[in-house]
């Protein structure tokens, strides 16, 4: 059988919140990503300096993962979608390590605007399967789930 692992990164718990419900149903690990300087509790101003720095491609620096990689066949790879893109947080982790020969299995969390996520994902990935994405859409400034509840059982039940 396939060993599993779910990777993600949060910052107002959305893509955590799906992370968990994938846990529940298929009793994985489970690896949370974290900068190593928290990002401010102020929702606004993350969402400026982002804009700002979206087009550098920064790599923040990641907190040490402490755990081997190597005994995975399968990545289910979550992110929100900031600017248009997969979190900077989970763009570090996917250049800091190879993950040649996995299944990567992408989803994002977002308020409807995907961007070029799952593309970036692909490109980050050369030498892994990446598979379609799920997009998981939020109301805008709420923790309101757009996507049909059944929409995710029913991807989570295809892992
Ligand atoms: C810095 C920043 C940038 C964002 N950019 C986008 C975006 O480009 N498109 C979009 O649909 N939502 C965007 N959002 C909204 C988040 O993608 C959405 O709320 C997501 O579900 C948050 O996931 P989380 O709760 O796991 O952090 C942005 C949010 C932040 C904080």
């Amino acid at each position: 059988m396939n060993k599993k692992i779910i990777v993600y990164f949060t910052y107002t718990n959305h893509t955590k919140m799906i992370a968990e419900k994938i846990k529940e149903k298929l009793n994985c690990d489970i690896l949370e990503i974290r900068t190593m300087i928290p990002y401010s509790e102020d929702y606004d101003k993350v969402v400026n300096d982002e804009q700002n720095r979206e087009a550098s491609n920064y790599l923040p620096e990641i907190q040490n993962i402490n755990i081997d990689l190597n005994q995975y066949d399968e990545i289910i790879l979550g992110t929100p979608v900031w600017w248009y893109r997969p979190a900077p947080a989970i763009r570090t982790f996917l250049t800091q390590n190879d993950l040649s020969g996995k299944t990567i299995k992408p989803y994002a969390t977002n308020a409807g605007w995907i961007g070029r996520t799952f593309q970036e994902i692909k490109l980050l990935c050369p030498r892994s399967k990446v598979e379609e994405g799920m997009n998981i859409v939020f109301k805008s400034y709420s923790d309101q789930l757009v996507t049909n509840h059944q929409d995710i059982e029913n991807w989570i039940k295809t892992l």
